[in-house]
């Protein structure tokens, strides 16, 4: 939808684009006026991308999308709907994600199912993926593994981009494991994405061409300091790293040995900042291997890619 044809800073001002008249005396407000007033208090609130968000919460409220939105903003909105913004509005300024209450993100092009008790997936976990899929271009029928599943991101995009893969998801948490198999259904890959409850790679069957993860690694120190929507609403299991966030890592690392094929990796997103101290970890759990570090969309070393020997 073009940017042109949202309404204006203002518009809920100008006659009838914002507010709608059913007789001489009552002024019905119409979507534009009820969106740009959401905005509004987002913005006082010093909630970021204020106006995509009010955005968002009136599409969920409506069960609508953007363009649809935008058609109807001269329209007045039911009052249930208008009701269901309302809450919607009031969860929003009180920090909770917006992907929450939308119950979905956009991962890999894909729409995964999202909820509280599992990490909304990022954009740099895009990376996690595509070195995945670099690493077994040429294998005809890869077998891979997502630990630290959550709500299944990195398994869907893989299973969905090869199409003759297996991939193993494995996670500890229940409503990590419940809302993977629902994602692996609405994706129409459920007959080849295995859903495992499972510490780190105990419970995986079989040895991989590669194992994909995106383990918590935020040091446990820095939990309360970040933004509400992190620390308040999202999991601390899915968070939290240890002291120097590389906990689970490190134990992955020294776990892996003959969990892979031979020439087989592992793809382990990171903070940039470990990515030294998680080299060093995996030259000593891996001496043959080879390790780089892959970037994420905004240029930062993300990814620490380790690739066994090929015996
Ligand atoms: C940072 S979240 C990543 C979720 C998802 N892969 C993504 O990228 O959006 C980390 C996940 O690891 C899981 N986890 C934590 N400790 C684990 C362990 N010992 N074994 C398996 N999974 C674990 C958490 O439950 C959480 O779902």
């Amino acid at each position: 939808m073009a940017e042109e044809s949202q309404p204006r800073e203002g518009a809920q001002d100008e006659g009838p684009a914002s507010a709608g008249t059913t007789g001489p005396h009552t002024v019905v407000p119409t979507l534009a006026h009820l969106v740009q007033k959401t905005a509004r208090r987002f913005e006082s609130a010093g909630i970021g991308d204020a106006r995509l968000e009010a955005d968002l919460i009136w599409t969920t409220a409506l069960g609508i999308d953007r363009a649809a939105l935008y058609s109807a903003f001269r329209d007045t909105p039911p009052d249930d709907a208008v009701r269901r913004a309302e809450a919607l509005c009031e969860r929003r300024l009180n920090r909770e994600p917006v992907a929450y209450l939308m119950g979905t993100r956009e991962f890999y092009g894909l729409p995964i199912a999202v909820g509280p008790g599992v990490l909304i997936p990022r954009p740099e976990t895009e990376t996690v993926v595509e070195e995945t899929l670099r690493l077994v271009e040429g294998v005809a029928s890869p077998v891979l593994a997502d630990v630290g599943c959550g709500s299944g991101a990195i398994a869907v995009a893989l299973a969905v981009a090869r199409p003759e893969a297996i991939v193993y998801a494995l996670d500890v948490a229940a409503r990590a494991l419940e809302l993977t198999g629902h994602n692996a259904a609405s994706h129409g890959v459920s007959d080849r994405l295995h859903v495992l409850e499972s510490d780190l790679l105990a419970a995986l069957p079989r040895p991989v061409h590669a194992v994909a993860a995106n383990l918590p690694y935020v040091m446990s120190d820095e939990i309360p300091l970040l933004e509400p929507e992190v620390s308040r609403y999202e999991p601390r299991e899915a968070l939290d790293g240890g002291v120097d966030g590389l906990a689970l890592i490190r134990r992955l690392l020294a776990e892996a040995g003959g969990r892979l094929l031979p020439g087989g990796a592992l793809v382990l997103e990171m903070a940039p900042r470990q990515i030294a101290a998680a080299s060093d970890a995996a030259a000593a759990c891996f001496p043959e291997a080879v390790v780089h570090a892959a970037r994420d969309l905004s240029g930062r070393e993300r990814v620490l890619v380790v690739q066994a020997e090929r015996r």
